[in-house]
């Protein structure tokens, strides 16, 4: 049976299999053990996965900006169970905490070049904005 949950810990290599298998890193930093431990100590439910018996088969992170707008990250299913609804419940229940908390907008970054990932979106009613961005860092 397909259920969804807060991450736990065991959950990790699973969810760094999907990641990979999905093209999203995953990256060093952004997806380290601990990163995700500082994630969930904020709220449990900043990051949800998908299982069905004792497999992970999708994930979802939330991250905040302010109390009025949240951004989706690593938005992934594992590639055997896509196309049977998984991402959809996990949006769905993503979109039921960023509710419960007030929260204002939701966003996220797409690949531009994604027009399947766009329209996935759009049928969900997310707008567009933007045409290109890149992403620009330093280590600290
Ligand atoms: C996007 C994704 C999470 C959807 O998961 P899913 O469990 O297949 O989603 P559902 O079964 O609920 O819905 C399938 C939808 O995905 C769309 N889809 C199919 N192939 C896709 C692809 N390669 N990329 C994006 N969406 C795709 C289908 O058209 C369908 O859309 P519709 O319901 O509007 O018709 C999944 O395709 C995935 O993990 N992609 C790779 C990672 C990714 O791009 N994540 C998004 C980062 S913002």
């Amino acid at each position: 049976m397909i259920t969804l949950r807060p991450y736990s810990p065991n959950d990790h290599r699973q969810i760094l299999a999907i990641l990979k298998e999905s093209g999203m890193g995953p990256y060093e930093n952004w997806d380290d053990l601990d990163n995700y431990a500082s994630i969930v100590k904020l709220d449990n439910e900043n990051i949800l996965v998908a299982q069905d018996d004792a497999e992970i088969i999708g994930v979802v992170l939330l991250t905040f900006f302010g109390s009025k707008v949240a951004w989706i990250f690593r938005l992934a299913v594992k590639e055997a169970y896509r196309e049977k609804g998984i991402g959809s419940k996990l949006i769905e229940e993503a979109e039921k905490i960023v509710r419960k908390k007030g929260v204002k907008e939701l966003g996220l970054y797409a690949n531009a070049s994604n027009m399947k990932l766009q329209s996935f979106y759009k049928k969900r009613k997310y707008k567009t904005f933007g045409k290109e961005y890149i992403y620009m860092w330093k280590l600290m």
